[in-house]
């Protein structure tokens, strides 16, 4: 079972180089209001490890390669994201990991929601009691 789900956005290709463009509702299902993104992350480093309870998020590789593993509380799912022109949609209620940075990747995350502490589920446990019924 696929927990999520990649979407491939349009490149616009160009001997001067490929662009790539998100849009809220058009290209990414749900409406942008926050975007960070994570680097120079050290070999053999995991980032993640949390689940939201209402947060959608699309994680684009910008650069580079890594894993997301995603968790429903029943089964698992590793995906390899190494493009700038897919992104994976995470939905609420999915515990994630992300892990096996290559240097220089870049990992970047259109949110559908401010950054809200409340939101996050951070022991694996309380995440279990929830989803794993
Ligand atoms: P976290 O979401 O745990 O990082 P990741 O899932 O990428 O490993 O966030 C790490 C820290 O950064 C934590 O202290 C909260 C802070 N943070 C913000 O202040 N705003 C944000 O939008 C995000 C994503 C994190």
């Amino acid at each position: 079972m696929a927990l999520g789900k990649i979407i491939e956005f349009n490149k616009i290709s160009d001997p001067r180089g490929n662009l790539t463009v998100a849009e809220q509702w058009k290209d990414v299902p749900f409406e942008i209001h926050r975007v960070y993104w994570t680097y120079d992350v050290p070999g053999g480093e995991s980032r993640g490890g949390h689940a939201h309870k209402t947060l959608k998020q699309c994680v684009v590789a910008m650069s580079g390669s890594f894993t997301v593993t995603l968790d429903n509380g029943h089964e698992r799912c590793t995906y390899l994201l190494n493009h700038p022109w897919q992104g994976l949609i995470i939905e609420p209620g999915t515990w994630r990991t992300l892990d096996d940075f290559s240097t220089g990747a870049v990992c970047m995350v259109l949110a559908s929601e401010l950054y809200d502490e409340e939101d996050y589920i951070r022991e694996y446990d309380d995440f279990k009691a929830i989803y794993g019924k």
